[in-house]
């Protein structure tokens, strides 16, 4: 339970917010970097609750401006693209990527134009997303996760829009309880990390500190000797390595705000065994191959329907034994979700099983008063600027350990040097190929 102040800091991140410039000091994912053609039409991009234009120049290179005109505010959205720049369409004001007002045509003196600029900001690409960084001075260093390092036909990104606050499907990635629960039928329980969790709803919870987050341990004893461990991975504040095998593939997920009651759930996986080809036909054997042909630029527009009370939730498959009476499991954790766009926590009660949630909101709180008396922004390491923080090692581990394993050790140790043995050994492969 939160109260109502509190509930406000945690949730709100548009301006004014209390949250709104730390959470500018991350860099952040905005869109597929195929969504932006080259010399193509602008698009505008929502993060905080401001509103901004990105565009990709001919050259390549990416644009990331205010979304309003300099001269009298038209949304540049509009504006006509070609020639390295966009230009305006109301007065025909022309900006180049770096935000250079090149020509104003609406003006008799030709030295206009140099007296104005929009504003810019720092842009990259990496891993097929196109990221921002929206803060003031350096921005932090770029983590270097593994999923960077994966060629493109062995990665994959996805991004889906969430009809609610960013915390709330944070909340459920962080949430080791709800899993044979709300995921307990369809075919989503052939994922062999869903698999080694069934059957067992009260999961041993722990958590670590650490200097970009937290850990989150599940411990679920299966009485054969053998325990379910699942650790998932939290990079403050909106980073997320969940539990997978090591014969799935790695998951780097983002939620992002996009105002107080929209969040961007960036999905970005990877697996430097297997192509993508062979995820698509191992999901087709599971009965799970829409989640390949969804969209890739919204892949939450279509697995329910959103003008229904309650989603168009198939009650008669309910009545006949199905949990949730949704297709499949992104569609389950998407409507808990959305289904109350902004959680009001003062009448929420947290048991035992939210642990790692309650730990996190905690943490939150430290951090942002913390940022707020001149500190570092929570999760990037003591300097702020996330030097030091062991990214390129971090995984989300499901895995079935014996009884007498720790399980600290093997996701800390064991599994991380497995990984970086077999990262070296694929890139030395790749450089000869
Ligand atoms: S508003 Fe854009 S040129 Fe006038
Ligand atoms: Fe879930």
């Amino acid at each position: 339970m939160l109260s109502k102040e509190d509930n406000i800091r945690f949730t709100e991140v548009e301006p004014g917010a209390a949250l709104h410039s730390m959470a500018k000091r991350y860099w952040l994912p905005y869109l597929r970097a195929e969504a932006l053609e080259a010399n193509g039409k602008s698009r505008k991009v929502e993060l905080l609750g401001e509103t901004y234009i990105s565009f990709r120049a001919a050259d390549g290179t990416l644009g990331f401006l205010d979304e309003q005109c300099p001269h009298r505010g038209a949304s540049l959205v509009l504006a006509r693209s070609g020639d390295n720049a966009l230009t305006c369409i109301f007065h025909g004001w022309k900006f180049d990527v770096s935000g250079k007002c090149v020509e104003t045509p609406s003006e008799a003196n030709p030295n206009f134009c140099k007296t104005v600029k929009v504003k810019t900001y720092p842009v990259r690409e990496a891993g097929g997303v196109c990221w921002v960084y929206l803060g003031e001075g350096e921005p932090p260093v770029f983590p270097d996760y593994e999923y960077f390092k994966a060629p493109p036909e062995y990665r994959r990104a996805r991004v889906g829009y969430c009809h609610s606050n960013w915390t709330q499907n944070l909340e459920t990635l962080l949430d080791s309880s709800h899993i044979g629960l709300l995921h307990a039928s369809g075919a989503a329980t052939q994922a062999p990390n869903i698999k080694q969790a069934a059957g067992i709803n009260t999961p041993k919870l722990s958590v670590v500190e650490t200097p970009y987050g937290l850990q989150g341990y599940a411990l679920r004893d299966r009485g054969d000797g053998t325990v379910s461990l699942r650790v998932t991975e939290f990079v403050a504040p909106f980073t997320v390595l969940n539990g997978a095998t090591r014969e799935e593939e790695g998951r780097l997920l983002y939620m992002v705000p996009i105002n107080n009651r929209r969040a961007a759930f960036w999905r970005m996986e990877w697996d430097l065994n297997h192509t993508q080809d062979y995820w698509v036909e191992q999901a087709k054997a599971e009965g799970m191959e829409e989640l390949f042909f969804e969209d890739p630029d919204d892949f939450l527009a279509n697995v329910f329907d959103r003008t229904k009370e309650n989603y168009d939730q198939d009650r008669e498959a309910m009545a006949q034994g199905h949990w949730s009476g949704f297709k499949h499991l992104r569609a389950e954790d998407a409507a808990v979700s959305d289904s109350v766009p902004m959680v009001d926590r003062t009448k929420e009660n947290l048991g035992a099983s939210d642990l790692v949630i309650a730990r996190m909101r905690q943490q939150f709180f430290r951090g942002l008063e913390a940022f707020e008396n001149g500190g570092p922004a929570l999760g990037l390491g003591p300097r702020g600027d996330g030097s030091g923080i062991p990214y390129a090692d971090m995984r989300g581990t499901a895995e079935l350990i014996s009884s007498d394993t720790d399980p600290k050790d093997f996701h800390n140790r064991v599994l991380r040097e497995e990984r970086a043995a077999a990262r070296e050994a694929f890139l030395a492969a790749m450089e000869t190929k």
